[in-house]
């Protein structure tokens, strides 16, 4: 059953301003709009908890919600599905501009490499810039939506009502992640985990464009010490409060 909303402060939305935002990327098509409802960034690392609070603040909210590692994770198995190679940008590219959201759902998508493949295809420029209108568009559906992924508070929504950074020690997430295959008895070690995730971090942190970045607005939520539910319920707050100082209420 789904909890019931927490009341956003009358007088909500208002737009906010967009100074931090990259050129170009102001004004139209900066994920924001003046009147459109509330959108919310969730950005972070692999194995973070990011993918849950967004799918539990959604709910919670009532907004759409809208995984964008999986964009990255199908254009990988798009390109190695047509027998490509995963560093060759025009393989990448070509599978970018032709990507079907309707296959998002598609269970491989969450299997083993997945993550790994996309991070790979994820460097590439023109691979963003063919998903980004997708997701901009996403994140202006009548009612709301968060998103997360590594780039929402910083590029494709800079002008976000509310972003959020979600955190956790590498050792901890490898933890989690090691739990949670072990839970569907699926194969794990625990050290090839954490190595996966330092690879991934690494390659994500340091990557040209879009690297995964806290927008200098987020809001912080390191879960190292917090379960799924203390890392909601701070979240829902720092949600509230944001709102409720732009809102008026
Ligand atoms: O969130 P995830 O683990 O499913 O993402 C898989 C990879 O996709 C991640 O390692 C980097 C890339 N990605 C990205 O570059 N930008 C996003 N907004 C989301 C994911």
């Amino acid at each position: 059953m789904r909890s019931p909303s927490p009341r956003l402060p009358s007088g909500f939305p208002l737009a906010r301003p967009t100074h931090n935002q990259p050129e170009g990327l102001r004004g139209e098509g900066n994920g924001r709009a003046r009147g459109s409802a509330m959108i919310i960034a969730i950005d972070g690392p692999a194995a973070s908890g990011k993918g849950t609070l967004a799918k539990r603040i959604a709910a919670r909210f009532g907004l759409h919600h809208l995984d964008t590692g999986l964009l990255y994770r199908a254009v990988a198995r798009d390109v190695q599905r047509h027998g490509g190679e995963l560093s060759d940008p025009p393989a990448a590219i070509a599978a970018a501009r032709a990507l079907d959201p309707a296959t998002l759902d598609d269970p491989r998508l969450r299997g083993p490499g997945a993550g790994e493949a996309a991070s790979i295809v994820a460097r590439i420029q023109e691979v963003r810039t063919a998903i980004l209108e997708y997701q901009r568009a996403f994140a202006r559906r009548p009612g709301g939506a968060v998103l997360d992924g590594r780039d929402i508070g910083t590029v494709v929504c800079p002008g976000a009502d509310v972003k959020i950074y979600v955190t956790a020690a590498p050792e901890v997430r490898a933890e989690r992640r090691y739990q949670e295959l072990k839970g569907r008895g699926e194969p794990a070690d625990y050290a090839a985990v954490l190595a996966d995730i330092r690879r991934r971090d690494e390659r994500d942190a340091v990557r040209e464009v879009s690297p995964m970045l806290p927008a200098p607005d987020a809001f912080l939520l390191d879960t190292s010490n917090l379960d799924i539910e203390a890392a909601v319920d701070t979240a829902v707050g720092a949600i509230l409060r944001k709102v409720g100082q732009r809102g008026g209420a």
